[in-house]
């Protein structure tokens, strides 16, 4: 006998009605699968990352890190006081996290209550609406126009009734490009709620909308370490938040804001080591710039305008999702977003990486596109 036939439990395990309704409604996130057989060669240019990886200092730092052992800094007071100190606001504005994504569950947590209104603008990162969708928000899509331009009267207006917070990601991520200033200003102007900007790709646009937090109380700025810095792996993100907002999020965040010491060590020393990462962010975006033009040397090709490390490409083909497939075949990762409603089916979005794998890319999509895949 077991002890599983002497405790019965008392009724049926009922794991729906465990979990929270918001929860279940998310539809399931999916990945990419793997190609059946493993390429020779992998280039992956899926994920918007940096493609030289993190700066010298931060190797060093975490090579000669010995503090596995210790708790990170109370409330990461060093990073808080570092990190502002780049973005140029008092370390008590800044909130870390582990990744922007987690900065962004910090301020879902102190903000947004069953049914309250969080308005975005796809096509744009996907976190924001599974993210809110999760704390029961009500995520209200006010499409970008077909030219990807911010509809600011329709942010406005949607913006009107109940709404906690309008979050614009600028420059936009898929889409790479730079909204128009003034209608950035306009929604900030004309909102009541928090207005958040994510300006995860800042540096390589070289657009910062911090000096916007000083004409409009209700703005927040939004970064992360991952990409310019070459951090995605070390999980450092922050934002930049109103003075008046900052006790209820330090009353959300995690325990030493989810940074691990190590995550500390890297970010510090990156911060300490500028003009190397300044120089690599000349090269993506000459990197960019130069895989822009060598597309538009393939047939029916068309890279959008972008101020970021990724370019969104059109292809001459109704769904771009067969050559996704026939490249990641090929070892060469890059993304694409099927929701029919988004209006990019027809593209796919790829990260900038070193001149070599951007070659490799641009070749290979040539040859998938010339022997008919998707036509
Ligand atoms: C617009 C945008 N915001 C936030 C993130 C998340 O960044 P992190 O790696 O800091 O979580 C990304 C990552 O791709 C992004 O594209």
């Amino acid at each position: 006998m077991t002890l599983a036939d002497v405790v019965k439990p008392a009724a049926a395990f009922d794991v729906e009605a465990l979990v929270r309704s918001a929860v279940r409604a998310i539809p399931a996130y999916t990945r990419e699968e793997a190609p059946a057989e493993p390429p020779r060669r992998v280039v992956r240019l899926d994920w918007n990352e940096s493609p030289y990886g993190p700066s010298p200092k931060a190797r060093a730092a975490l090579v000669n890190f010995d503090g596995m052992h210790r708790y990170p800094d109370i409330d990461a007071a060093a990073l808080r006081e570092a990190l502002g100190r780049y973005v140029g606001a008092p370390a008590g504005q800044v909130v870390p996290g582990a990744g922007l994504d987690d900065v962004l569950s910090t301020l879902a947590l102190a903000i947004v209550e069953p049914g309250d209104r969080v308005v975005i603008s796809e096509p744009t990162f996907g976190v924001y609406r599974s993210l809110f969708a999760i704390h029961g928000g009500e995520v209200v899509n006010v499409p970008l126009t077909p030219g990807f331009a911010l509809d600011a009267d329709g942010v406005l207006a949607a913006a009107a009734e109940r709404a906690k917070l309008v979050i614009i990601c600028n420059p936009n991520n898929p889409t790479g490009n730079l909204f128009d200033p003034g209608a950035v200003e306009r929604i900030a102007a004309g909102v009541r709620c928090l207005v958040a900007i994510d300006e995860a790709y800042a540096e390589f646009a070289g657009v910062a909308h911090r000096p916007l937090m000083d004409r409009y109380p209700n703005v927040a700025v939004l970064r992360t370490m991952s990409k310019f810095a070459g951090l995605a792996g070390m999980r450092v993100g922050y934002g930049v938040f109103p003075p008046a907002l900052m006790p209820y999020l330090n009353q959300v965040m995690p325990a030493f804001a989810n940074v691990t010491a190590a995550s500390t060590a890297a970010a510090l020393a990156s911060l300490d080591d500028l003009p190397y990462l300044e120089g690599i962010v000349g090269r993506i975006v000459a990197a960019r710039d130069a895989l822009a033009s060598r597309l538009r040397e393939v047939p029916g090709v068309e890279p959008l305008p972008s101020a970021t490390n990724v370019l969104l490409v059109r292809l001459p083909l109704a769904d771009a999702a067969p050559v996704v497939a026939e490249l990641a075949r090929r070892g060469i990762f890059v993304r694409q977003f099927g929701r029919p409603d988004l209006g990019i089916v027809d593209c796919l979005r790829v990260s900038v990486g070193t001149p070599q794998e951007n070659q490799v890319f641009v070749d290979e999509l040539t040859a998938v596109l010339a022997e008919g895949v998707g036509a």
